[in-house]
Formats: C-alpha cells, structure tokens, sequence
C-alpha cells in the first residue's frame, strides 16, 4: 500500500518566521517548521506535501485540490484563523481529518485571537508549543487517520 498523502498549509506572514515578533514566534524559520512536519510524517509513513501563501484564494484552492487525493491535512491558517469563513468553510471540502496548529498560545493573546474559525471543524487543536506543535500536529493527524 503506498504512503497516505497528508498536506501542510501555512497561511500568511508565517513565510517570515524567524524574522517577525521573535518574541512571540521564536527565530526558528518556516523552513525549520516543515523540516519539523517532514520528520514526523516520515516517522509515521506519511508522504507530506508543504505549502505556504499569503493570498486567500490560493490557499482555498489548494484545498479544493485536495478532495480526493490526500488523507489528512494539518493547518496554520495565521491571521485566517480569526476572520475567515471561507477558509472554514473550504476545509472541509476534502471530507478529511484536519488538525489546526499555532506556534503561540492564542487562548493567552489578544482577545480578538481568542475565536476561530478553524476549530470547530478541526479534530485537534495545537498551540503554544512552537515548531514542535508540527511534530505533534501529524502524529494527530497519524492517529486518527489509522483510527478511521
Ligand atoms: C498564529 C497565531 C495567529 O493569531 C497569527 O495571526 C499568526 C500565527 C500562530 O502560529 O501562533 O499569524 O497562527
């Protein structure tokens, strides 16, 4: 049997991890977080496609794409978290398992961070673990796709 298809979507400004509020993202890259994802999914038998884009549209049609031909996706949907009902609403096109993954603990931020979108139709929500989140991300994802 050949390896489940997972995809790996970061929304916007997470292509300048590294640089931006370090404080609060840490300086390790977009580049380190994929690498994080790429190990477990490795881990767990997964073939992971990695995507980043600060345009909306693209990003919904990516997951258009997605229906039928991967197991699972895990999500940073940055700043779309907070104000997208369409990303929420093209999530669940693929009929997939999602998982939803934040570098920082957005419960403990500003209080307009407190609400998703996402959740709701997310089966696992990580945040506040930094690039680990990714690892612990695809091992959820992992889980519940050999549990379907
Ligand atoms: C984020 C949290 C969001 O509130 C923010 O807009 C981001 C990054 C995170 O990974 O912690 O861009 O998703």
């Amino acid at each position: 049997m050949s390896a489940p298809s997972v995809l790996l979507l970061n929304g916007p400004n997470l292509n300048m991890l590294g640089t931006r509020q370090p404080d609060v993202y840490g300086t390790a890259t977009l580049e380190d977080a994929v690498a994080v994802a790429e190990r477990a999914a490795h881990d767990v038998g997964f073939d992971l496609t990695a995507r980043q884009t600060n345009h909306e549209g693209q990003m919904i049609d990516w997951i258009h794409e997605a229906r039928g031909t991967v197991a699972g996706i895990v999500v940073n949907p940055g700043g779309w978290t907070h104000t997208s009902v369409a990303l929420a609403d093209a999530l669940v096109v693929p009929e997939v398992p999602v998982v939803e993954v934040h570098l920082s603990n957005v419960a403990a931020r500003e209080p307009f961070r407190h609400h998703s979108y996402v959740s709701p139709i997310a089966v696992a929500v990580i945040a506040g673990c930094g690039i680990q989140g990714y690892d612990f991300a695809i091992r959820a994802l992992a889980e519940r796709i050999s549990n379907r």
